[in-house]
């Protein structure tokens, strides 16, 4: 399980550099970008140096997007159609039902599960703050929707229900806790860095309604098979609550989402079909693309030709 990457894919080309060199200084500046911090005396030569890794991230940003336009331009504009669409992503959209997530249910040892968590954990963007930078200036009934959302990851006022400390939790129980970002794979890093440059940058503010919505929709058919990977491993039961909880409270994140948030922005504005289905498609080809990478590294391909 290396890290290395012989992958000579679009965004190779576009950094110019290796796409894990790309996706660390990127996730990096994520974490700046992010993170409470101090008055420095360096800041000109900060924002400088941002300014030009904001450069990287958007031809980064807008290679993922020319690979789905063709795609997204077939999304129907009429609101209820429009949300048919979208909703059969959860069949028909990249990376689902890959053969991973059946792998890590019924067969991966438990050296695998931890490897598949360590990455997961440690690419995730913080769902969250993700919906916290979105919902800025939205139409107030796709704004109250992600309150709502925003409200249940913030285990609707209590620590204990708060989506992210599940998370570190299920990493503490298989020790991944802190793991150096160098030692995930780019594709994981990319996946993380997209949904954050999708939340930062408000030219991508409707993609990331479509990139989010995206996740609601798709996580519970993937959470399920984590549930019984890590059941079936034996990791501590409670460890898979954040898993076990997102296989259901995203169904109904998922409605709310289509219900409150896409139908009214498209009742309101059909010309945003097009953004809002570029960032759904972006979202879970990246995820695709991790998944195949996770699958390389964990030998799946050589033994179960898919
Ligand atoms: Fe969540
Ligand atoms: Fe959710």
């Amino acid at each position: 399980m290396s890290v290395q990457s012989a992958d000579t894919s679009s965004t190779t080309r576009l950094a110019g550099a290796n796409p894990h060199a790309l996706h660390l200084a990127l996730a990096q500046l994520n974490r700046e970008r992010l993170c409470p911090g101090t008055p420095s005396e360096s800041w000109r030569d900060d924002l400088l140096q941002r300014a030009q890794l904001a450069v990287r991230e958007g031809a980064f940003l807008e290679s993922e997007r020319r690979a789905v336009i063709a795609r997204a331009a077939e999304a129907p504009r009429e609101p209820h159609a429009f949300v048919a669409w979208f909703e059969a992503l959860r069949e028909s959209g990249p990376g689902q039902h890959d053969p991973l997530f059946d792998y890590l249910a019924e067969e991966a040892p438990y050296e695998h599960v931890r490897w598949f968590v360590q990455q997961e954990v440690a690419g995730e963007a913080g769902f969250d703050d993700l919906v916290a930078l979105t919902q800025l200036r939205m139409p107030d009934r796709a704004k109250l929707e992600l309150a709502r959302n925003y409200w249940d990851e913030m285990g609707r006022g209590k620590a204990v229900g708060m989506h992210g400390p599940m998370l570190a939790k299920l990493a503490d129980a298989v020790g991944v806790s802190g793991t150096d970002p160098s030692y995930i794979v780019w594709e994981s890093l990319a996946l993380g860095n997209l949904l954050a440059g999708l939340a930062l940058n408000r030219r991508y503010a409707w993609h990331s309604l479509g990139a989010l919505g995206a996740v609601e929709l798709t996580a519970p058919t993937r959470a399920v098979k984590v549930v019984q990977a890590i059941e079936r491993v034996g990791i501590d039961r409670a460890a898979a609550h954040y898993f076990r909880l997102h296989s259901t409270i995203d169904v109904v994140h998922w409605n709310g989402w289509r219900d409150e948030a896409l139908l009214p922005t498209l009742e309101e504005n059909p010309d945003l079909a097009p953004h809002i289905a570029e960032g759904a498609l972006m979202r879970l080809s990246a995820g695709a693309r991790t998944f195949a990478r996770y699958r390389r590294e964990l030998g799946l391909d050589a033994r179960r030709p898919h």
